[in-house]
Parts: structure tokens; sequence; C-alpha cells
């Protein structure tokens, strides 16, 4: 039975309910296509996009986990069986899940073939689905080689294996898949792709049909995998956050004023470098203030995008008076804080929209540090981490703190650095009305230690609910 499919929308608002795309990836082995799939795959959900990745690869391994290069060698008939019944099973759950009203699939392989891609947009077309095809191709044998060695040597295919060995099959691996490889041509002239030659520097765009196919396809073009950090700070301590009030422009209280005086200090011992960063602050006066002391090389710019979540009628009052002067808001706030918009302010789910261009901006972009607000840092923090709608707005942030995020392939490592400055706690529990509360959970939620400086590697490997350990091709 088919289910009704919901109303939905792309995230930015726009009712997209007949749209469903399956993206398929293409490409040799170690490409990044599962890192494009899984990035691709945060981005949406973070939009609140339903999308999911089917990893070809994790079906193969259901029947066959631990093959060596031969299994892929195509006059292996049994291997050919094998791959293909695998690809059939991830396509057959996959059309499931887009009957169960999914928006985006991303159908992750290296789908090497004419034929191959030819009958995959035959079992879409058939559902009404759209294909977006997605070609990573790159000739930088020296990126290949420390691909393989970063990421195939510790995959589940190799595990217990000599990582010189893994290596050594691995690429006996891809050069079975180089005698049969197609790449996308004239020939493919109806599909709709998007052919991303060296890591973006050159791509190629074919027919793209819609808004939310625009979307993706701008999003991938966009991304890098050059080493780089981010580094998200609140502002120092406020006089508003002193008195429990929130929103409104207040300035620095003493306390705040000494963690501008030492973050030059803080960011220069976390980036362990010379190498200049961009600073970014909101157009509110205690994040410009803060960030006044960085060092005058750093370029600065402000954003508007980055300012608090606005509390509208409710700018500027304490948690208590909200309580008492609209309690119903403060217990619908409570219910579903993502979700919840103050009388003529702003809800999380909108602050996520107004920063979709800054997310933009950071993938395009390597070393930024971002000077924001309590609510803005948690929905940036939530985009690199992975976390849910449900968790991302209660997440304890603390103030005089520097949290270093870096990408690293299939996952962001997170480091902490505690100025050892005293504030208050501006984090709320559930059903609280205390100005003051200290969070529960914090290091959970933050993943942290107490000792201030922590290097807490998280997520290394972002799976989705079918894609587990998302990091081969069929
Ligand atoms: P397989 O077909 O074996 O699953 P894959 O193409 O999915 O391989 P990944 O597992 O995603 O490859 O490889 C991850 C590595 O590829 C990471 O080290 C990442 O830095 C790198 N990478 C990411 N994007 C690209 C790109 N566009 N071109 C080449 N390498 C990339
Ligand atoms: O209290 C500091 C502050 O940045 C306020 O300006 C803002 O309204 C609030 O945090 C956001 O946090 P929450 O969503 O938990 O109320």
């Amino acid at each position: 039975m088919e289910l009704a499919r919901p109303h939905k929308t792309n995230g930015l608002g726009v009712q997209v309910e007949d749209t469903q795309i399956c993206v398929v990836m293409v490409g040799l082995p170690a490409r990044g296509k599962s890192l494009i799939a899984q990035k691709a795959q945060r981005y949406l959900k973070w939009l609140s996009i339903d999308a999911q990745v089917f990893n070809v690869g994790t079906y193969r391994r259901t029947d066959n986990p631990q093959p060596t290069a031969d299994f892929f060698d195509t006059s292996n008939a049994e291997g050919e069986r094998m791959r293909r019944a695998a690809a059939e099973a991830a396509v057959a759950d996959m059309l499931k899940w887009f009957r169960q009203g999914g928006i985006i699939a991303i159908l992750d392989a290296t789908n090497s073939t004419k034929e191959r891609r030819r009958w995959i947009k035959q079992c879409c077309d058939a559902k009404g689905i759209e294909t977006l095809f997605v070609e990573s191709k790159c000739d930088d044998e020296d990126l290949i080689m420390s691909n393989i060695l970063e990421v195939k040597t510790t995959s589940p295919d190799y595990k217990g294996l000599d990582p010189e060995k893994a290596a050594a099959d691995f690429r006996d691996r891809i050069r079975n898949y180089e005698k049969v490889y197609q790449t996308i041509d004239e020939d493919e002239n109806d599909l709709t792709y998007l052919k991303i030659m060296n890591v973006g520097k050159q791509v190629i765009i074919n027919r793209i049909q819609d808004y939310l196919q625009s979307r993706v396809v701008y999003y991938l073009m966009n991304l890098h995998i050059k080493p780089r950090s981010i580094w998200l700070s609140r502002h120092g301590e406020s006089e508003f956050n002193l008195h429990g009030q929130i929103g409104g422009d207040a300035n620095l209280s003493a306390r705040g004023e000494l963690y501008a005086e030492k973050l030059p200090a803080l960011v220069r011992e976390s980036v362990g470098d010379d190498r200049p960063l961009t600073v970014w602050t909101s157009t509110l006066k205690r994040t410009i203030a803060t960030a006044r002391y960085l060092p005058g090389e750093y370029n600065q710019l402000q954003w508007k995008a980055l300012d608090e979540l606005d509390s509208g009628v409710c700018d500027c009052m304490t948690y208590s008076e909200i309580a008492e002067q609209y309690p119903e808001d403060f217990a619908a706030r409570d219910e579903d804080k993502y979700n919840y918009r103050y009388r003529g302010g702003e809800s999380y789910r909108d602050v996520v929209i107004r920063l979709e261009p800054i997310i933009m901006e950071l993938e395009r972009s390597e070393n930024i540090l971002i000077v924001t607000h309590q609510a803005v840092l948690r929905c940036i923090y939530a985009y690199f981490m992975k976390k849910t709608q449900e968790e991302s707005p209660w997440m304890a942030v603390p103030l005089h703190t520097l949290i270093k995020l870096t990408p690293r392939a299939y996952g962001t490592e997170e480091k902490r650095y505690d100025a050892q400055i005293p504030a208050v706690s501006t984090w709320r529990g559930k059903g609280s009305v205390a100005k003051h509360e200290d969070p529960i959970e914090t290091t959970e939620m933050l993943g942290g230690g107490k000792d201030g400086k922590t290097d807490v590697s998280k997520e290394k490997k972002e799976e989705g609910e079918v894609a587990v350990e998302g990091v081969e091709g069929h």
C-alpha cells in the first residue's frame, strides 16, 4: 500500500511536495563520493529536507564482507552477480523510502557504466522521481593515494589487514573499475548531471531542472577539501547576561571585557601557527567588542545573519518575566523549542534558514573565526556536528569558551579552549525561569572534558540509517 505523501517544504519555506530526487553518485573508487554523499545528507537534514544515503557497498558487504580486488573484475561472474544484487537491493530500499515520503535519496556507488546509470534512471522515471547524476572525477594521483591511505585502509573491507596490503589491493580494485568505467559524456546529454573535476577546479552542469536541484548543485559546487578549521565563540559575557535578560544590544560586562582581551591569545594557541583567519561577527555591539583586540591582519566582516535569534516582543526580558507575561508562549516554547517563533520575532527554524548563506560561505572558505550568539552558535554547531532539531536548541554553549571544529573525512573533530574567565550561565532547562542555571549534561552535549582543552574527536564516520559504514562503492 502506498502512503499518502505529507506536505513538504524544501527547508527554505518553498513547498516541494511533488519533487523527489535521486542523487546518483558516479565515479571510480576513492573519488570522494561517500564524503560528498554524507555531507549533502547532513546539509539537507539541517535544512529539514528529508534525505537519506543508500550505500551499495553496505549491501554488498552483507554477502561478501571482505572481498579482494578480483571480486571487482567484471570477468568474475559470481562477483558481477553479487554486485548487481547489492545494487538492486539498495535501489529497492530507496524506492520504498521514497514511497514513504522521502525527498532526496543519495545513491552512493560507483555507477560507473552507462548501462547501470540508464537502469537507475528507468527505475526512478517509472516512479516519477527525478534523477541528478553527480560525477566526481579526479586524476590527481597523489590525492587518490592519500585518499586510499586516509580512509580506505581502515575500511571494514580491510579490517585486520596490513595497511600496505590493503592499499595495494585497493589500487588493484580501482584498476578493475577503470577497465569498464565510462565517464558521463554527450551520449548522456538527456541526463541531469553535475560533473566535478579535481575537487571543483572545473564543473560541468547539464539540464538542472528546478529549484531544489539547483540548491543541491550549488552546495556541491562549493565543497572543497583543503585542510582548515572553523572557530566558534560566543561574545564575552554581557550586561544583559548578568541580569538574565535576553536579546537586546548590551555592552560587555567587566568579565566579558577580560574575555575580549584574552581572545587573541586563545586563538593563537588554538591555531598553532601564524596563518591569518577571517573573523565574522554579528552587527551587535557585544560581538564586535569581543573581536576588537584580534590582530589587524585578520580581516573582519559583520553579518546581519549572525545576529542573535530575534525574541520579538520578549526582547530584553528575563525568562521569568516572559513566563509571567506570556505564560502560554513560554510553555509552547518549551514544548517545541526549535519551531516556536517569538511573537514578532524568530524561531530556531527561522535562524537556520537565514544562516544558510553563512553555511554556504563557510563551505567555500578556509579558516574562519565566528564570534556570535548562543542560539546562532547552536545552529551552526548543529550543522557541523549533525545535531538533531530536538537536541540543538537545548545544547549548552558556555560563555568564554573557544570551539575549534576541523572537518575530516566523514566527520568533524572538535577541540574546546576554556579561557578560564568566570561567566554566568545563560543556559536554561525546560520549565525553568532561573536567571542563571547550571547546565546539565554539558559535557555530553558538547562532547568535551572538564580540563578545559580536550580533544574530542567525534562522529568519525557519519552514517545514514541505511548506509552503515558508508565508505565503499559496490
Ligand atoms: P568508494 O567508491 O571506494 O566508496 P569514494 O569515491 O566514495 O570511494 P570516499 O570514501 O568518499 O571515496 O573518499 C574519501 C576521500 O576522498 C577523503 O579523503 C576526501 O578528502 C577525498 N575527497 C573528497 N572529495 C573529493 C573529490 N571531489 N575528489 C577527490 N577526492 C575527494
Ligand atoms: O541569554 C543569551 C541569549 O543569547 C539571548 O539573547 C537569546 O534570546 C538566548 O540566549 C537564546 O537562547 P534560548 O534559545 O535558550 O533562550
